[in-house]
């Protein structure tokens, strides 16, 4: 099968990594997680005390910086500058502050730039906010997946019990209301789904289920049979 490229965006924990990692590894592509970028950047700040209000200096931190994305089997391992920062990204204070990083212009425009030079030889799975309108406009196949607030919440908190969290459900879903609130509404490539992407709404299916309807459309995509 020739190799061609796949976007998939939508809100947060609508479960697009776990997909987009679980359609790269069946197709034999290159997932590419850019909510991954986005938090190194703001981990970054988080670290040297850069605030968002001061958008000059922190692109200016982000253009010196080194991303690498490795694939793994069951996190996309980041590093940045060497360093392993794939565990430290997705804290509460990273999460809290990730939205405001991502409504810079500057640093959408040098981390856009990355993510299109990862996607130049085709081949790859991105997921993000942006990716079907933006990143990737000529994607073969674009996906916008969302699900219900309430079940986006329950996954996140589900998952978040599971690494013994001091959270509530309550919490969990007004984080998640306030971060597609941020998501949607920032000047700067906002939260919308591509015209040509098609809509799949996951509340009530399981991982596997969404990710063989993404393979079957990708089937049809590529216009021959995946193997
Ligand atoms: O998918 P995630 O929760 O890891 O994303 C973290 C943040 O980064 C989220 O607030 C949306 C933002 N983001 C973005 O603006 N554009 C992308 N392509 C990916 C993520």
């Amino acid at each position: 099968m020739d190799k061609f490229n796949i976007a998939i965006d939508g809100p947060g924990a609508a479960g697009k990594s776990t997909v987009a990692r679980l359609v790269a590894k069946q197709l034999g592509f290159i997932y590419v997680d850019t909510g991954a970028m986005y938090r190194a950047v703001t981990w970054k700040a988080l670290q040297t005390g850069l605030s968002p209000d001061r958008p000059e200096e922190l692109a200016r931190m982000a253009a010196a910086l080194r991303i690498e994305l490795h694939p793994g089997e069951h996190a996309q391992q980041v590093l940045l500058d060497g360093y392993d920062v794939t565990d430290v990204i997705r804290s509460v204070a990273v999460t809290q502050h990730v939205s405001a990083v991502a409504a810079i212009p500057e640093i959408r425009r040098l981390l856009v730039a990355k993510q299109q030079e990862m996607a130049r030889s085709k081949g790859v799975v991105m997921d993000g906010r942006d990716i079907g309108t933006h990143v990737l406009p000529d994607a073969e196949l674009k996906i916008f997946l969302t699900a219900s607030v309430k079940e986006r919440a329950e996954r996140r908190y589900m998952e978040m019990k599971a690494k013994n969290e001091d959270v509530t459900l309550e919490q969990v879903e007004k984080e998640i209301a306030e971060r597609d609130r941020m998501d949607e509404q920032r000047a700067a490539s906002p939260l919308v789904q591509a015209e040509d992407a098609i809509l799949l709404d996951t509340s009530g299916m399981s991982v596997s289920e969404v990710a063989e309807r993404i393979l079957s459309l990708a089937k049809s995509a590529a216009g021959k049979g995946i193997r």
